[in-house]
């Protein structure tokens, strides 16, 4: 069989992708090899989800603290085919292996065809609070609970179908600002006032309570265009939260063909994170619509 290469990773980093990217199939996908984690990496994840479920209670949005039951077993790290069972009943979606980071074109690949990538190994015990690349904890934790919502399954898979056509488009950047501040950093207006779905926040210690009652942040109603035209940092917390009304709201928003809005923002200049913008509707803290 031929070998998956380690991807190229973006940016300055100039530190080689962790994982064993050997024993991966052509298109990135691997074995979890559950039988492989150690009884230090079991307990390692059983306090890592015992303290970020503390973490989340209240913060959370609804959708996201009702599929936890599924992941959240106190067991250790969880087999994939167990989460899978009830995510495919749910919403037809499947969790798969993956080294670590793969690139864009596998990673939308996937997405498209309702598989989700999950990191295979786990942060290291130094890494308890803050690991730079996504590790198994951030990817189950963060990002699985979120497609057993049938709203959020239909966006992601969208997500899988715009970034294929986006690459062709060269409008790859612009659709990756897109994703950081929805799927990773994204906030939800509820009646119960403002609440967490993106998984970057989730699976963060500090950033679960920053992100709703710092007054620093900017905190504006989501638009796709100008989330799309937000540079972000991967290393702070962030400078600008964008809020959506509702899963619906955001489906409908990014259900309609970018290519025009791609051909308008190459000729915006970019905004850096944190600055506001003529248009920005803020959104307050104590926000209950
Ligand atoms: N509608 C987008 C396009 O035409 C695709 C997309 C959908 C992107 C949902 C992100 C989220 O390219
Ligand atoms: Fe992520």
């Amino acid at each position: 069989m031929q070998h998956a290469d380690p991807p190229v990773v973006y940016g300055e980093s100039h530190i080689q992708p962790r994982g064993d990217y050997a024993s991966a199939n052509p298109d990135y996908t691997c074995e979890q090899n559950w039988q492989a984690y150690t009884p230090a990496e079991h307990d390692r994840y059983r306090r890592l989800l015992a303290r970020q479920l503390q973490h989340v209670h209240g913060r959370a949005c609804p959708e996201f603290v009702e599929a936890l039951p599924h992941i959240a077993i106190d067991t250790g790290i969880p087999r994939f085919e167990r989460v899978n069972e009830p995510l495919g009943k749910a919403t037809g979606w499947q969790v798969v292996a993956v080294p670590g980071l793969i690139p864009e074109r596998e990673f939308f690949t996937l997405l498209a065809t309702r598989r989700f990538p999950v990191t295979r190994w786990l942060r290291n015990e130094d890494e308890f609070d803050y690991v730079v690349e996504p590790d198994l904890f951030h990817d189950l934790f963060g990002h699985v609970p979120m497609l057993f919502d049938p709203v959020f399954a239909g966006y992601m898979q969208a997500f899988g179908q715009g970034g294929l056509k986006a690459e062709g488009l060269h409008a790859l950047e612009l659709l990756s600002r897109l994703y950081w501040y929805t799927v990773e950093f994204g906030l939800v207006d509820t009646a119960e006032g403002l609440r967490i779905y993106g998984a970057g926040i989730l699976s963060s210690v500090g950033e679960v309570d920053h992100c709703l009652t710092s007054p620093e942040p900017w905190r504006i109603v989501f638009d796709a265009q100008r989330a799309m035209r937000t540079r972000y940092k991967i290393d702070t917390y962030q400078e600008t939260y964008f809020v959506i009304r509702s899963f619906d709201a955001l489906f409908k928003a990014t259900n309609v063909d970018f290519t025009p809005l791609y051909d308008t923002l190459r000729d915006l200049p970019s905004l850096a994170a944190g600055e506001h913008a003529p248009g920005d509707v803020q959104v307050p803290v104590a926000s209950s619509a």
